[in-house]
């Protein structure tokens, strides 16, 4: 049975429900995902978690089906085999709109700003907020500031067109604006991949107050240092599958990018301790290779 849609639009009520809601059970459940396109088989049974309150990071080489992943998750792609569970109900996401209905918020690496509205437009957009059949400029504007806050958010007004924001705020405003509909998981892709050092910074920051609400974070990322810096769990794909899942506080950047490239195979076992080996050869008796041998 599909679950029910989750109530829209933003407000004070929904956001106490989401910050005190019970960290650690699994929002979100993936198990078996298969996704072709034409002779590609872009995901191969692939499976993939996500608890409300924690910060997965998603990563792999090029063509690695990350984003073929979160599409799938986000109702752009339909998968072709395989079940996705919200709080343990079995859902289709069939489009975007099913998925945005269901609490998955995505904010795609282009962001899909309007460039010439300002802060509080960009929020609001499509939900506009309504006193009397008027807009209720008043209303949007506190709640985008209380929102700002809420992630500690460094905007210096909401009421400047968006290009004339900096990398960062800007996608502090994407991000924002994604919160709107109070989703349960957040899907961010590449969210630092243009940023300076400090506009970095302020952005994983943000992705910490995101933990903080209760989201689940999905963090797609080419850079190992942010991934290891702000995520809890990290999913390793490889060639359109699964390979290797880390805790982030054990996980280090050379066992992630031998994860990555295939140099660690979890698809294929370490020989075992006492799988027999080549004979050792005793060195007594023999000599360095001198550059005369041949
Ligand atoms: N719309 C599509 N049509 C055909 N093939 C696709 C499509 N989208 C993805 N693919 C293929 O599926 C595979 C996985 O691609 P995907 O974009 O998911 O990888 P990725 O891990 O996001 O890579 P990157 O790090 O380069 O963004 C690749 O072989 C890609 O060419
Ligand atoms: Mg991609």
């Amino acid at each position: 049975m599909p679950r029910p849609a989750l109530r829209r639009g933003w407000n004070e009520s929904t956001r106490v429900s989401v910050s005190s809601r019970r960290t650690g059970d699994h929002v979100l459940t993936m198990r078996g995902i298969d996704k072709r396109f034409g002779a590609v088989r872009a995901l191969s049974g692939v499976d993939f978690r996500v608890r409300e309150g924690e910060v997965v990071a998603l990563v792999g080489d090029n063509g690695a089906g990350k984003s073929t992943l979160v599409k799938v998750l986000a109702g752009v792609h339909p998968a072709d085999a395989g079940t996705i569970e919200l709080d343990g109900d079995v859902v289709q996401l069939s489009t975007p709109a099913d998925a945005q209905d269901l609490g998955i918020a995505t904010v795609f690496q282009d962001l899909a700003l309007c460039e010439n509205l300002d802060v509080v437009a960009n929020l609001w957009l499509g939900r506009e907020l309504l006193e009397r059949g008027r807009l209720d400029e008043v209303g949007m504007e506190e709640r985008t500031w209380m929102l700002l806050r809420e992630l500690a958010a460094k905007i210096p007004s909401v009421r400047v067109p968006v290009s004339t924001l900096s990398g960062g705020q800007r996608q502090t405003v994407a991000i924002a604006r994604s919160l709107i509909g109070e989703p349960r998981i957040v899907i961010l892709d590449e969210p630092t991949a243009a940023l300076g050092v400090a506009q970095t910074a302020e952005v994983l920051n943000l992705i910490e107050r995101l933990r903080d609400r209760g989201h689940g974070v999905v963090l797609i990322s080419h850079n190992l240092t942010d991934v290891l810096a702000v995520a809890d769990r990290i999913v390793v794909l490889r060639l359109g599958r699964n390979n290797g899942e880390f805790d982030a506080e054990e996980a280090t950047s050379e066992v992630l990018i031998a994860a990555i490239t295939g140099a660690l195979d979890v698809a294929r076992p370490a020989p075992l301790p006492d799988e027999p080996r080549a004979p050792v050869i005793p060195l007594s008796g023999a000599r360095r290779r001198t550059d005369g041998d041949r």
